[in-house]
């Protein structure tokens, strides 16, 4: 029925073409774009560089850091080339007879300030990046071939991290009768729930620009896709209407995070009995409850939240939009444990929250990290009086039939937390009963950094759940004052590391600066306002209370590289567990040997140090066993167990007086009867000699955007992995797929992320194939070569359905 009766969907992804600059007439469908580039969207035009230190360098004082005089922050947002104009074309076909459809565009997020132009004609805009967004092109097409275009203006100091460039998110073409489920236009709430059954209401708001008589059939399905009950009504409608619809379902079966089960509501719009506009929307059933004295509660049981905060960037992809790399994100979070996730500071791309859903992941679904009080020059209060209205409310709109979806945070660190005169309490006021308006079954939150300003000014009391940025050690002053009142870290630790670095001697630090311009990851180091893991750890089992914590960062990203602000060429963060291109730091051990149901027993550092024999090398231990023995060549360097009574072996176990030697470093794990549990063990390396490659599946989809992530490790001849290796390697691809970038996870690398080639970082780098659109069937061989190393390696992967 493509173009008849019925809602038709079609993702607009190839054939757009792209500019830099303003080009003026390049809305006009006569204008001539042969000489630009062909691109395809999802799209960051900056993320292929050139890395410069001059790129959106912004000479500020960043108070939030502690700067008391403005200095040229470098690496702030990257580094990269995102600043300026650009413009998107596009020509799409319509059907010839076009007297009943309606024409809709709907952007998932174009960043930013975009301007839409259909048929030389100005449609609308949509100044913030992050929010989606539709406009109706009814009055501007015409049968046959139509040209859409897209300005974007990407203003310099607007953000404090690097937010990607272009069309980064999903478009879509959406042709509908003229009677239609609205933009986002259905909302499930599931009021009661019980053993037995569950009630479940949905509000569906109806399209109609004429007189007619309008039936809504709602068919809920259960988790394997059985329709379980179905509900029709009628209205003469001579404009939009609104269906409010309920129905009570038996044995319901809930979402959680180990069984993130969804049903599903399908609408049918019909008139005059023909079926005019179908429409799914998925969601869950699961109660939520966040209890000042019981934690956070899914479905009537406690579960802690060990939650990450993420930015939206993926990397050596930057911010265009990818499933594959999001989902990959999700399972290593997962792997370590992580249950939640903070989308810090803005609303996330789609797909976020369609796998959170599919994985079962919390999310706290944050707005701003501006209101009316300016931290970037051109950042979000230069809108937020015009625009936080609609953003807040597309937000909700959008991700609200999300089950995942537990809070919606209306800012982080805000300025109006600090002081009266900004009149926190009143925006905070007009932004809480916005998201209440849309929907009153999730709390507001927001993440405060300074809770006395914030409680006394009103900010943190008018939200529903305050949220604690770098709070660990004061969360029960905070409760003195408000005991009716939830406690979570919304933001905690912001330790800092860049894999595979490991610097002696061994010690707390903050803000440590060094010529290499990296961190140790003995996981000690943070800077000023933060501390390491083990101190959050701490203020949430002090405190029983808490309702958990959110990791700053699980994932290095671009910008931000704090402590190294005005030392170029760093470029990316230093916070994430793990690393850019989504190789675990220590730190992944750390975490999954608290939050994950796994057995851990890893050890920090690496055991290659030639210019260290018969020195000092303290050894830590991450491990979920209580009880670990450390040998050195078969030498016991003694038992160590976890306790609580001091911070040292509270979390990690720590061998302070270990004496370098090469060889082996072994730890046994011990089970509460004094029987061995476990054994894990390190050699030394010897010199570089071969190239290991490691897929992360066995087959991509023919589909064009679906991506294996290969690992790639030097390796000595023996096959131990040479920890300190900067081997450059080359790859080459045969087959249907191509390398869609490559990163090594060091914050300093300027080298480019879209080549065919990358130096090892402490041994490692990762290779991004992505499979090229056709026919599924064939074989891929990437294959890694590099001067010096004997080996070279191939690995084959299926081009599959
Ligand atoms: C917080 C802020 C984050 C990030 C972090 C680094 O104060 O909310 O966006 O800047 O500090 O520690």
């Amino acid at each position: 029925m493509k173009h008849g009766l019925g809602r038709v969907v079609t993702t607009l992804k190839d054939g757009w073409t792209f500019e830099r600059g303003d080009t003026p007439d390049a809305a006009s469908p006569d204008f001539d774009d042969s000489q630009w580039a062909n691109v395809r969207v999802p799209h960051d035009w900056a993320i292929s560089g050139p890395f410069d230190r001059e790129n959106d360098i912004d000479v500020v004082a960043i108070t939030e850091d502690g700067d008391t005089e403005a200095r040229p922050q470098t690496g702030r947002t990257g580094g990269l080339p995102h600043v300026g104009k650009a413009w998107y074309r596009l020509k799409f076909d319509l059907p010839e007879d076009l007297s009943a459809r309606r024409v809709r565009i709907e952007f998932d997020g174009v960043m930013s300030h975009s301007k839409v132009y259909c048929n030389g004609v100005y449609v609308d805009s949509w100044p913030f990046g992050y929010a989606s967004f539709a406009f109706d092109l009814t009055p501007h097409v015409k049968p046959g071939e139509n040209t859409l275009a897209v300005s974007v203006d990407n203003k310099p100091h607007a953000s404090r991290w690097y937010p990607g460039a272009g069309i980064y998110r999903h478009v879509r073409l959406v042709t509908l009768a003229p009677v239609h489920v609205a933009h986002w236009g259905t909302c499930v709430t599931t009021p009661e729930i019980d053993e037995t059954s569950a009630t479940v209401k949905i509000r569906t708001e109806i399209t109609c620009d004429s007189t007619t008589t309008v039936e809504l059939e709602t068919t809920f399905m259960d988790p394997d896709g059985n329709a379980v009950a179905s509900i029709t009504d009628s209205q003469d409608l001579s404009a939009d209407g609104v269906f409010e619809q309920q129905a009570t379902l038996a044995s319901p079966r809930l979402w959680s995070i180990d069984n993130p089960q969804r049903y599903g509501a399908r609408s049918l719009v019909k008139v005059d009995g023909e079926v005019v506009d179908r429409y799914e929307t998925p969601f869950g059933i699961r109660s939520l409850l966040f209890s000042p004295n019981e934690g956070f509660q899914l479905n009537g049981a406690r579960v802690p939240l060990n939650g990450v905060c993420m930015h939206h960037d993926l990397g050596p992809l930057g911010a265009a939009v990818n499933r594959a790399a999001i989902a990959r994100q999700l399972t290593l979070l997962k792997e370590m444990g992580c249950n939640a996730i903070r989308t810090s500071h803005n609303p996330p791309a789609p797909e976020l929250l369609e796998l959170s859903d599919e994985v079962g992941i919390l999310i706290i679904d944050e707005a701003f990290d501006e209101w009316r009080v300016k931290k970037c020059d051109n950042g979000y209060h230069t809108l937020f009086d015009a625009w936080a209205e609609k953003d807040l409310r597309a937000m909700i709109r959008r991700d609200r039939n999300h089950p995942c979806v537990i809070m919606w945070s209306l800012g982080n660190e805000v300025r109006e937390q600090h002081k009266e005169e900004y009149d926190g309490r009143g925006v905070t006021t007009f932004l809480h009963d916005i998201a209440h308006d849309e929907d009153p079954t999730r709390p507001t939150t927001g993440g405060f950094n300074n809770p006395w300003g914030a409680i006394d000014n009103g900010v943190a009391g008018t939200v529903d759940v305050p949220g604690w940025n770098y709070q660990p050690r004061y969360y029960n002053r905070h409760r003195l004052r408000h005991p009716e009142w939830p406690v979570y870290g919304s933001e905690t630790s912001s330790c800092t590391s860049s894999r595979g670095e490991y610097y002696f001697p061994v010690e707390d630090e903050k803000d440590p600066i060094r010529d290499s311009l990296h961190i140790s990851s003995y996981d000690l180091s943070s800077p000023g306002w933060a501390c390491c893991p083990d101190v959050s750890f701490a203020g949430v089992d002090d405190n029983p209370y808490v309702l958990g914590e959110f990791v700053w960062t699980g994932f290095d990203y671009l910008g931000e590289p704090t402590p190294y602000n005005v030392e170029w060429p760093s470029r990316s963060s230093y916070f994430g567990i793990v690393d850019l291109c989504g190789i675990p730091k220590s730190r992944f051990y750390l975490y999954q040997s608290r939050w994950a149901e796994k057995e851990t027993l890893h050890l920090v550092p690496h055991w290659t140090w030639p210019e260290r024999e018969g020195e000092t090398t303290p050894v830590h231990c991450y491990t979920s066993w209580k009880t670990v023995e450390l040998f050195v060549n078969g030498v016991s360097q003694g038992k160590r167990s976890k306790h609580f009574k001091s911070m040292t072996n509270r979390y990690r176990l720590m061998w302070s007086g270990v004496t370098y030697e090469p060889g082996e470093l072994k730890a046994v794990a011990y089970d509460d009867e004094g029987n061995v549990a476990k054994e894990t063990l390190i050699r030394t390396a010897g010199a570089p000699a071969g190239i290991r490659l490691e897929a992360d599946r066995d087959s991509i989809a023919a589909d064009g955007d679906a991506m294996a992530f290969v690992t790639v490790t030097v390796v000595d001849d023996k096959g131990n992995m040479c920890p300190r290796a900067d081997n450059l390697i080359r790859f080459s691809v045969e087959g249907p797929a191509d390398i869609a970038a490559v990163g090594n996870g060091d914050q300093t690398s300027v080298d480019p992320f879209t080549v065919d080639w990358r130096k090892a970082f402490n041994g490692k780098c990762v290779v991004y194939l992505r499979s090229s659109p056709g026919a599924a069937g064939g074989q891929i061989t990437l294959q890694a070569e590099s001067d010096g190393l004997a080996a070279s390696s191939v690995l084959r992967i299926a081009h599959g359905e």
